[in-house]
């Protein structure tokens, strides 16, 4: 591995032009300080290359989009073919309804469907759409979500004003009678309940959602009020293909979609029910860019394909090899790991890891072998992983267990 120079240099450059250099969770200093790199060059299937030449087996999927792999030659084919007759027009193209009808189709609990471009969009929209449906104002959701840059519910306070907050109430995530006390006391004023699928935020191992608490929230949702809205924007089509509430057995009113849905193209989508298709239609929803074709080109291929080649079951496998190789060999260097979340969003920490030097330290010598991982953020297994690229990547993980267990053991 040849050091991070190049990266450094660039970084160096983005922070006078750019504050804090790179906005966000991309930014740098939230991987490994000086000893990650900043800036990717190119990137093929499941590795990229940095701008140091330095090259990576990738878990993190650019943070979650590249579900099917950097470059996939299927969604690529679609992207081109779209592009050849352009991308964004006065008024929609055709994909905008075979999308549209792609999602009713896919997700159980979908009557219709809009199109955005991040996740935010999405969000924010289910939140407009439930408090026009019913009327109310409150938004519950739980402490420490991620729920996008919506000003309601974004983790920085920075220019937030009170009143953004003000119709904003938290529950614990899982503490189904934390959630049913206030849904009894406070149910009555709240538009929505906004859930994601499981516990995924960033600094904590994440936490599958119980059956008590999922209970609770069957028992409480309903057409007039609090709906159930679905934050599946990480998760979506990485635990089940119709969705997670699929997966968990709930039936939300509304479903956010974003990061997997297009292979790395900028795409989202809110889906609900038919109780709630007036309402949605009189909320304004729209973008400059909201009806480009070439990303909803990017989604169908990726559907597709994803459908086709059951990509989602082969992922799940690469995922929980994965996790058995990490748990085998923190075993074999006698560290006790957390490995958390669904195999194909799994994530690891170690235990009592309390000022995240452990899980640092592990992380920067896997990018000295070759290993992208993140030692805050879940991870991500794609489609493009195969079994050997897994035996290579637990190679390198075996001298970083090794390293850090020399340190810390
Ligand atoms: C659960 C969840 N919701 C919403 C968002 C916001 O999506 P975007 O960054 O595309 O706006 C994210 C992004 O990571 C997310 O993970």
């Amino acid at each position: 591995m040849g050091g991070f120079s190049e990266s450094m240099a660039l970084f160096e450059r983005a922070r006078k032009v750019v504050p804090g250099g790179i906005p966000g969770h991309q930014n740098p200093m939230l991987l490994v300080p000086g000893q990650s790199p900043c800036f990717i060059e190119r990137a093929e299937g499941c590795r990229f290359r940095d701008v140091d030449g330095n090259e990576y087996i990738d878990y993190m999927c650019a943070y979650g989009p590249m579900i099917l792999g950097y470059n996939h030659p299927k969604v690529e084919a679609a992207v081109r073919a779209q592009m050849a007759k352009g991308n964004l027009f006065n008024l929609p193209s055709p994909l905008w309804v075979d999308l549209a009808e792609r999602m009713v189709d896919l997700i159980p609990t979908a009557d219709w469907a809009v199109f955005g471009k991040n996740g935010s969009d999405a969000v924010n929209y289910a939140v407009v759409v439930a408090r026009a449906h019913t009327g109310r104002k409150t938004i519950i959701m739980a402490e420490g979500a991620y729920h996008g840059i919506g000003s309601w519910c974004t983790p920085s306070t920075a220019g937030i004003i009170p009143e953004d907050r003000a119709a904003v109430l938290r529950f614990e995530y899982n503490d189904a009678a934390g959630l049913k006390a206030l849904l009894d006391t406070r149910g009555d004023d709240a538009a929505a309940v906004v859930i994601t699928p499981f516990r995924h935020e960033m600094f904590h191992d994440q936490e599958m959602a119980h059956e008590a608490f999922l209970d609770v929230l069957r028992g409480a949702c309903r057409d007039e009020g609090p709906l159930l809205i679905i934050d599946d924007v990480r998760a979506g089509f990485r635990l089940h293909m119709g969705g997670s509430a699929e997966y968990l057995g709930l039936k939300p009113h509304l479903s956010c979609f974003s990061k997997a849905m297009g292979n790395g193209y900028p795409i989202s989508s809110c889906v609900g029910v038919e109780a709630l298709r007036e309402s949605a239609g009189q909320v304004f929803f729209t973008g400059s860019f909201f009806t480009s074709a070439v990303p909803l080109a990017a989604s169908l291929a990726t559907i597709e394909e994803m459908l086709k080649t059951r990509a989602l079951e082969h992922i799940f496998r690469v995922g929980d090899q994965l996790r058995q190789g990490l748990l085998n060999q923190a075993r074999e260097v006698g560290m006790a790991i957390n490995l958390t979340g669904p195999a194909t969003i799994p994530f690891m920490t170690f235990a009592g890891d309390d000022d995240f030097a452990r899980i640092t330290t592990f992380c920067a010598r896997a990018y000295q072998e070759g290993v992208f991982f993140h030692p805050y953020h879940n991870w991500f297994v794609s489609a493009a992983h195969t079994e050997a690229d897994i035996e290579e990547t637990l190679v390198k993980t075996k001298k970083a267990f090794e390293e850090t267990a020399e340190i810390f053991g």
